[in-house]
């Protein structure tokens, strides 16, 4: 879970009035005071702004200022990859992932994890393994690291660097135990942690049309098609070595985004921080409603594994660059997301295919059930859409939540896909709420819709399409929405869930 620290829940606040202001200002027509960093920029726009931190640079001020002032998503640089974590075989360390996972949680932020199957910085046992021997390495490795950071990260970057330029798989050691070692990966993390996102990442990725791109958009269609759990591309976008931002980066985060991924741009860094490219490839991912965020490699440019390409948006001395400005610029100038961001709109009619009944909540609490133990209200203090939502409190545990019974005769065969889209707020903590399905055949299966970290300051959509399977005579189905750790009182409001 994300901590609620007083310093988050100060960011969070502050993101909320910037927000706030913003609206009002448009709404009166009066300029908006831009956010004058490059975290609370880009959350204005519901999206993250971050760093990867080195374990090594936290006693250095001059870098932890900067990077606690600027940014609002870590990625640890090497210390949550597999020779870091696993240095003996099935003797895991996560002194170094933890040390840079405290570091962003107490300062408000996310982390994004990286990495957990790659054909680099394996520890040396890893190295030479080969075959079921390395397979069942493999899986051990995902279960130990997502056990000990079970429910505490925003993202996982599952597999890294599979693919070669030319679209073929990378002939690793990983590759050898079978073409299946990737969704093998992904099946076992998202069995090992429900409520992480879980992503692919490359470099090199970033134009829709080279053979490597279109190789790993492939993957995830077939993932996508076959019911592989997979939820976010990363797109390193190193641009360097003569790679520089292609015209149609915006095309490729729509084509990835269109096959029901979230998009990532997740190692950023350009040759002598040129200021048009950083300025397109943030107005690019601002132009991609799925696209979630951005991450710089690193802080200054001496932080940098190329830093004598100046790659990125602070000199060696702290200060910002031109890079900085173009990307502030194009951050603040994207349209603000958030509670008071849509006052004015009416409620939507849900579609006549919804399975839910009341998906609106405007008829307080018809319908909706408590799963395990809670209170349900109907609230008129938060609302996504129209006047009220429902909210749950007294929950006990993680699993309680806010429910409804759906008709099984909306489900007539297993291996279907179902849609869902609700939208959820806590009313104060940051927990990571989870919309799932428990189907009642021979056996019971539950079934993880979709899952997002939510807050007490705006909505956020949970929204996934899914097969859903079972075996025997489907007798019971019930949707509802809880929580992967912690007892908040949430608020659910318009739900769809249909074919
Ligand atoms: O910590 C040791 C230090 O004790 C020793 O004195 C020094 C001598 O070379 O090495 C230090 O470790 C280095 C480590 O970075 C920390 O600086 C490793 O040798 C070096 O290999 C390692 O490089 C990292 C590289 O991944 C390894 O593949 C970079 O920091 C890191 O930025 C880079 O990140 C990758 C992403 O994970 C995946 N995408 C590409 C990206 C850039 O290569």
């Amino acid at each position: 879970m994300f901590r609620n620290t007083k310093k988050s829940a100060l960011f969070l606040q502050f993101v909320s009035l910037a927000v706030f202001v913003a609206l009002v200002a448009s709404l009166l027509s009066i300029p908006v005071a831009a956010a004058t960093t490059l975290g609370a920029a880009a959350a204005q726009s519901g999206r993250y702004f971050g760093t990867a931190i080195s374990n090594g640079k936290l006693g250095d001020s001059a870098y932890t200022t900067i990077a606690a002032r600027e940014f609002n998503m870590v990625t640890p640089e090497n210390e949550m990859k597999p020779d870091a974590t696993e240095p003996n075989q099935n003797q895991f360390n996560f002194t170094a992932g933890d040390a840079v996972y405290n570091w962003a949680i107490s300062h408000g932020m996310k982390v994004r994890g990286h990495t957990l199957a790659w054909h680099s910085q394996q520890p040396g046992w890893m190295q030479s393994m080969s075959g079921t021997t390395l397979r069942n390495a493999m899986i051990n490795h995902i279960n130990g690291v997502m056990a000990h950071y079970k429910g505490k990260l925003a993202y996982w970057d599952v597999v890294n660097e599979a693919f070669n330029e030319d679209g073929t798989r990378r002939n690793s050691n990983l590759q050898g135990t079978g073409n299946d070692w990737i969704e093998v990966a992904f099946k076992t993390a998202r069995a090992a942690d429900p409520s992480v996102k879980l992503c692919y990442n490359d470099y090199n990725i970033e134009n829709a049309t080279y053979a490597k791109t279109v190789a790993v958009k492939n993957m995830i269609q077939d993932f996508k098609n076959r019911g592989v759990p997979i939820d976010c591309v990363g797109l390193q976008t190193h641009f360097t070595g003569g790679s520089s931002l292609p015209s149609n980066f915006q095309t490729t985060l729509q084509n990835f985004a269109a096959l029901g991924v979230d998009v990532a741009l997740t190692e950023v860094d350009v040759t002598q921080a040129s200021t048009t490219q950083y300025q397109g490839l943030t107005q690019a991912c601002m132009n991609v409603s799925r696209c979630v965020g951005i991450t710089v490699w690193g802080v200054r440019d001496s932080d940098s594994w190329r830093s004598s390409e100046a790659p990125l948006l602070f000199d060696g001395s702290g200060n910002k660059k031109a890079a900085y400005t173009s990307v502030i610029n194009a951050l603040n100038a994207a349209p603000p997301v958030g509670p008071t961001a849509t006052p004015a709109r009416t409620n939507t009619p849900a579609p006549s295919s919804n399975f839910l009944t009341n998906a609106d909540m405007e008829s307080g609490t018809t319908n909706w059930v408590v799963n395990g133990v809670g209170t349900l209200s109907s609230d008129t203090t938060q609302f996504h859409g129209g006047a009220h939502s429902v909210k749950i409190t007294g929950r006990t545990s993680a699993w309680n939540g806010i429910g409804q019974n759906v008709a099984v005769s909306n489900f007539p065969t297993s291996g279907q896909n179902v849609t869902v889209s609700v939208w959820v707020r806590s009313q104060t903590g940051t927990p990571t709420a989870i919309a799932t399905l428990r189907l009642t055949a021979s056996t019971t299966t539950y079934v993880q819709l979709a899952s997002a970290a939510v807050n007490s300051t705006g909505w956020t959509q949970l929204t996934a399409t899914v097969p859903v399977s079972w075996s025997g005579t489907l007798t019971g189905v019930l949707f509802y929405v809880e929580t992967a750790a912690g007892t908040d009182n949430i608020y659910i409001d318009d739900a769809n869930l249909h074919r």
